[in-house]
């Protein structure tokens, strides 16, 4: 793996074409941030220069984000970034042992690289597909349902140059060409399968089946004026509502204090009386 920066003339006119698609051009790091791991392998002083010089903002700016973030890289990574998940309910469907099962196999720790620069192995938060638990990810395509065995055969097959895809369609890539994708330059991937597999659609289909549907946030046509009124009436109700009950407690609480205080004011009258 090289450590030298690779970013040239070319990855310049990227970086200020990605920054031009947005009309604060600030709004660009993030995929430029992507495009440098792609052309570097994880992002490199001369990345972190190169965002700064095109969006006119400091090399400070540009390092808070990039260290923020853990899908950047300061240090090089393999050509397969292999993640596992071990949030809670990866965790005790199988993914701890998977990931202790890989440490023992790759001879890594966590986010360490195999010697031969191939597999970066990572512990990886919950990547929102529990339903497909315990959860795997090579860069960045899910790889489902996985097993100690099936992810030793999985990293085999990735070490030894066989193609792999994705248990939800795509072949999987390398590190530098998924992050050239989400710098929002797509390769000839994006059709080879769906994003979301049977499980996570269980819900739409139940409610297709029993006819449910979510409300619509449009409810009333834009730009007319009677019902726009209408709805506002109906967002504002529950507030008066909210204001009167208030206002009821602040009286409650106010007539408690003069209750409270009163005792003290007829005893003392009282006293004045007994006198
Ligand atoms: S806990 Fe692993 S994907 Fe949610």
């Amino acid at each position: 793996m090289s450590t030298r920066s690779e970013i040239t003339e070319d990855t310049y006119a990227e970086l200020r074409a990605i920054a031009a698609r947005y009309p604060q051009p600030r709004s660009g790091l993030l995929p430029m941030l992507h495009l440098v791991q792609s052309v570097d392998g994880r992002i490199t002083p001369e990345g972190i220069e190169a965002c700064a010089d095109v969006l006119g903002v400091s090399a400070a700016e540009v390092s808070g984000v990039a260290t923020f973030y853990t899908m950047y890289k300061r240090k090089p990574v393999g050509d397969y970034h292999v993640g596992v998940c071990t949030n809670t309910l990866c965790a005790v469907m199988g993914g701890d042992e998977i990931f202790a099962r890989l440490k023992d196999h790759l001879d890594v720790g966590n986010d360490e690289t195999t010697a031969d620069g191939k597999v970066t192995l990572e512990h990886l938060e919950c990547n929102a597909a529990c339903d497909y638990a315990p959860v795997m990810m090579v860069n960045w395509e899910f790889v489902d349902n996985q097993t100690p065995e099936s992810a030793v055969r999985l990293v085999d097959d990735l070490r030894s140059g066989v193609e792999v895809r994705s248990t939800r369609g795509p072949r999987i890539c390398t590190f530098k060409e998924a992050a050239r994708v989400l710098a929002g330059f797509p390769d000839g991937r994006v059709d080879e399968g769906p994003s979301a597999g049977p499980a996570s659609l269980v819900g739409l289909g139940l409610a297709a089946e029993r006819g449910w549907s979510a409300p619509s946030p449009d409810t009333a046509p834009q730009g007319d004026p009677d019902q726009r009124d209408g709805r506002h009436a109906v967002a504002e109700e529950p507030r008066q509502e909210a204001a009167a009950t208030a206002d009821a407690g602040t009286k409650e609480a106010e007539a408690a204090v003069v209750e409270k205080e009163s005792p003290t004011t007829e005893t003392a009258a009282e006293k004045g009386d007994a006198k």
